[in-house]
């Protein structure tokens, strides 16, 4: 009626179930361990600075978990963000609040500032996905609608969230450009590849799928 008024959330996005944050946040934990234990990884130590003693990086305390893990379609700061009042306006958005989806995590990624999982959404949660993410965030590019989907696992020291869908972008634009990585090799999960700078990216052989609803977060 003539009375409501819209109430814009920080951000709207997928989360995860309870039991669907256990699972995801295990299979992520093994990903970060088998990868602290490679040679391969060893070699480059360097990428992460400081935090690499003599002995090694520990990834488990290196990356921060941050609150519900969740997969964010439009970041809206209570509706000051530009676009988030459209994006609330969706079809879409409307019809498909509050409702169940299943995504699919195809990889684990880590750089010297993030930990996530990459998010390969379907047509249907495409329509949930707001117009010009990517080129916001790279703007000389022309990524792949969807591309940056993602979902945070951790954090570095003083690095913000949203830091983990601008790398997964690097990753991207790496891959657009032909690039098969500087160094392959099959683990038990999948085939990870190593970018460089740090950047490490593991392509599931098996996917996992998570059970989230779709929503605001209002904190
Ligand atoms: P992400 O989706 O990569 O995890 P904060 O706690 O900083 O307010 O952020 C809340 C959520 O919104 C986080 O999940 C974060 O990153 C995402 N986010 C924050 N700022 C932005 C932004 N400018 N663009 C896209 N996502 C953002």
């Amino acid at each position: 009626g003539s009375l409501e008024e819209a109430v814009y959330p920080l951000f709207y996005g997928w989360f995860l179930t309870h039991k669907s944050q256990s699972h995801t946040n295990e299979k992520g934990k093994k990903f970060l361990k088998t990868l602290g234990e490679l040679d391969e990884f060893k070699e480059h130590w360097d990428d992460f600075g400081e935090a690499a003693s003599e002995t090694g990086i520990n990834l488990e305390e290196y990356f921060e978990r941050k609150g519900i893990l969740h997969c964010t379609t439009k970041y809206s700061d209570y509706g000051k963000v530009k676009g988030a009042q459209e994006y609330t306006e969706l079809e879409a958005v409307k019809k498909f609040y509050s409702s169940a989806f299943c995504l699919q995590i195809s990889g684990f990624f880590i750089t010297p500032r993030t930990a996530g999982a990459r998010v390969r959404l379907t047509d249907k949660q495409l329509e949930l996905w707001p117009a010009g993410s990517e080129k916001e965030a790279m703007p000389s590019e022309e990524l792949p609608h969807g591309s940056r989907a993602h979902i945070t696992l951790g954090c570095a020291k003083d690095v913000e969230p949203k830091q983990t869908g601008l790398d997964l972008l690097e990753f991207v634009k790496l891959e657009k450009e032909g690039q098969q990585g500087l160094a392959e090799k099959d683990i038990d999960q999948g085939k990870l590849r190593y970018f460089g700078k740090g950047m490490w990216m593991l392509e599931l052989y098996e996917k996992v799928t998570v059970k989230t609803v779709f929503g605001g977060f209002y904190p």
